[in-house]
């Protein structure tokens, strides 16, 4: 049986990553509205990634006898002013996830929880590739500025990354 407070703690991950989830998929739909259809399908492809996640942690807390919660959600932004500004929220945001994790993993060695550190140990290396991820994207986006032209060619590579990431998955 898991302690109370090792439950509680990815309970709130459960939550965060429903919100991930929600947050790209408001970010997607923001792309899809204006005129970035690569952007779009690689931030659906990603929402549905991070759906994958909080189902990972639901059935990891119910196969250790205790129960996962579904609780209420901050409503994420659904404006933003430009690319460059849902990469740099993605970023943070991904890094606040990282933090989020490693508590979580902090606890679970105090209280020689030893199986929720293993569990967690795929989440570290996600976390990892997501950081590098997001922060090349980011990097990418710094590099060729905001003329409408690089723009164009930035979301023709994100509509690469996301059907080589649906192809992945098949
Ligand atoms: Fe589930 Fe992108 O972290």
């Amino acid at each position: 049986m898991m302690k109370e407070n090792i439950v509680n703690a990815i309970n709130h991950q459960i939550k965060l990553e429903e919100e991930s989830s929600r947050l790209y998929l408001a970010m997607a739909s923001w792309a899809d509205a204006n005129g970035f259809p690569g952007t779009a399908a690689f931030l659906y492809e990603h929402s549905d990634e991070e759906r994958m996640h909080q189902f990972k942690f639901i059935k990891y807390v119910n196969e250790r006898g205790a129960q996962a919660l579904c609780a209420a959600l901050e409503e994420p932004a659904n404006e933003y002013k430009d690319l460059q500004d849902i990469f740099e929220q993605i970023y943070d945001h991904e890094q606040m996830i990282t933090r989020s994790i490693n508590a979580i993993y902090d606890l679970a060695f105090a209280e020689k929880d030893f199986n929720t550190c293993q569990f967690l140990q795929w989440f570290i290396m996600e976390q990892d590739e997501e950081e590098a991820l997001f922060g090349g994207i980011l990097d990418k986006l710094n590099l060729i500025g905001g003329a409408k032209g690089n723009l164009y060619h930035f979301d023709n590579y994100l509509a690469g990354e996301a059907a080589a990431e649906a192809t992945a998955e098949e």
